[in-house]
C-alpha cells in the first residue's frame, strides 16, 4: 500500500520527528527559517498531511493548493491563529493543535518576565557585562517589589490561571478580566472579576494570556497605556498583535508605563534596528515561552499522535476544529 504524504515545514524534536518519519513518505524542511509561503504552496501539493509550525500561514489557498486528499493539519503550537481552520472544517481537514502541556512551561515563563523586570535583571547584566560595576550601589537599580503587588491578567484561560497560581504563592492581589468567564470561575481561582479598564489602571503588573482573533489585535494600545499606572510593567506571552508596537514603544519612552517584558512581538521577529530595542526599559525575548526541553519534545510526541490519527482517519486527540466531528 502507498504510503500517504506528509511535510514537516522545520525539523521538531527528535522524539516527535521519528514518529512522524515513520508513519508515511515524508519530506522534512531542514532549512533554520521557515519555508516562504510560495515555497509552501509547492511543498504541499498531494501531502496527506501536513506538520507545520506557527510562522507558517496556513490558509484557504493553501489548503487547495495541497489537494482534496489533505486530511490534516498537526501543528506544534497551542495558539492557530495562523490556520484558518474554517477553511480547514469546510474541507473536512482535521487541524491538530497541543494545548495543556505547555501551560506551566508558559506560565514559569510569564512569571520569569515578570520578575526580571521588575528587579531589572536585564539591566543589571547588562551594567556588569559593560564593565559598569564599580561599587555597591545605594540606590543602583532599583526596581518594584512583586510580593504583596496588584496582578492584573487579560484572559483567563489555562495559562492565565497557572500565573494566578504562582501570583498566590507571593501573596499578590489579583484581578481579572476576561469577558466569556463567569465570575465564579474567575473567583474560584483567587482572582477578582473586573473589567479592562480596571484591571488596567489598578494593576502593578499586567499580564497578556489571550489568544489572537479579531477582537484582541491591539486590544492593549495607545489609550490602554493611558489607563495604565506610571509604574506598571506589561508582560506579554500571548500573541505579539494583541499589543500594538509603536503606541508600546511611545508609551515606554513617555513614561506612561515603566516596563515592559515581551516573548512575542509585531512583527515578530523585531527587526533589528527597530527603536523599541534601544529602551533600557524593554525587554525582548524571541518566543520561547514554552521551550524547556521537556515541553518541546511533549509538543512533538502530540504533533505524531495528531498526524497518526488524522492519516488514518481518525478523531484527533488534540484537535483545534472539533466541529468537523459533528
Ligand atoms: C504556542 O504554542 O502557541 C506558543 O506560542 C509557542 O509554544
Amino acid at each position: 500500500m502507498e504510503k500517504p504524504k506528509v511535510f514537516v515545514s522545520r525539523r521538531i524534536p527528535v522524539d516527535g520527528l521519528d514518529r512522524i518519519i515513520e508513519l508515511g513518505d515524508v519530506e522534512l524542511w531542514e532549512e533554520d527559517l521557515e519555508p516562504s509561503y510560495d515555497v509552501l504552496l509547492e511543498k504541499v501539493v498531494g501531502a496527506d498531511g501536513l506538520v507545520c509550525l506557527l510562522t507558517d500561514r496556513i490558509d484557504d489557498q493553501l489548503m487547495d493548493a495541497a489537494g482534496d486528499q489533505l486530511r490534516v493539519i498537526s501543528q506544534m503550537a497551542v495558539g492557530f491563529d495562523n490556520i484558518d481552520t474554517k477553511a480547514a472544517t469546510e474541507r473536512g481537514i482535521a487541524v491538530g493543535h497541543t494545548p495543556g502541556v505547555l501551560t506551566d512551561t508558559t506560565a514559569d515563563f510569564a512569571f520569569t518576565l515578570l520578575m526580571a523586570a521588575a528587579r531589572r535583571v536585564a539591566e543589571g547584566a547588562r551594567y556588569v557585562q559593560e564593565g559598569h560595576w564599580k561599587t555597591w550601589g545605594p540606590t543602583l537599580l532599583m526596581g518594584y517589589d512583586v510580593y504583596g503587588s496588584t496582578l492584573g491578567l487579560v484572559g483567563s484561560g489555562r495559562i492565565g490561571q497557572a500565573v494566578a497560581r504562582r501570583a498566590s504563592g507571593f501573596n499578590m492581589r489579583i484581578l481579572c478580566y476576561d469577558p466569556f468567564v463567569d465570575e465564579d470561575v474567575i473567583t474560584a481561582f483567587g482572582a477578582e472579576s473586573t473589567s479592562l479598564e480596571n484591571v488596567l489602571s489598578e494593576s502593578d503588573f499586567v499580564s497578556l494570556h489571550v489568544p489572537l482573533t479579531r477582537e484582541t489585535r491591539h486590544m492593549i494600545g495607545a489609550s490602554q497605556f493611558r489607563d495604565m499606572k506610571s509604574t506598571c510593567v506589561l508582560v506579554n506571552t500571548s500573541r505579539g498583535p494583541v499589543v500594538d508596537t509603536e503606541a508600546l514603544y511611545h508609551a515606554l519612552k513617555d513614561g506612561e508605563i515603566a516596563y515592559a517584558a515581551l516573548d512575542v512581538t509585531e512583527p515578530e521577529p523585531i527587526p533589528f534596528g527597530d527603536p523599541i530595542l534601544t529602551l533600557d526599559n524593554c525587554l525582548i525575548v524571541p518566543h520561547i515561552a514554552s521551550s524547556s526541553i521537556a515541553t518541546r519534545t511533549q509538543m512533538s510526541t502530540m504533533v505524531a499522535d495528531n498526524l497518526a490519527a488524522g492519516l488514518k482517519g481518525e478523531v484527533l486527540p488534540y484537535c483545534a476544529n472539533p466541529e468537523i466531528y459533528g
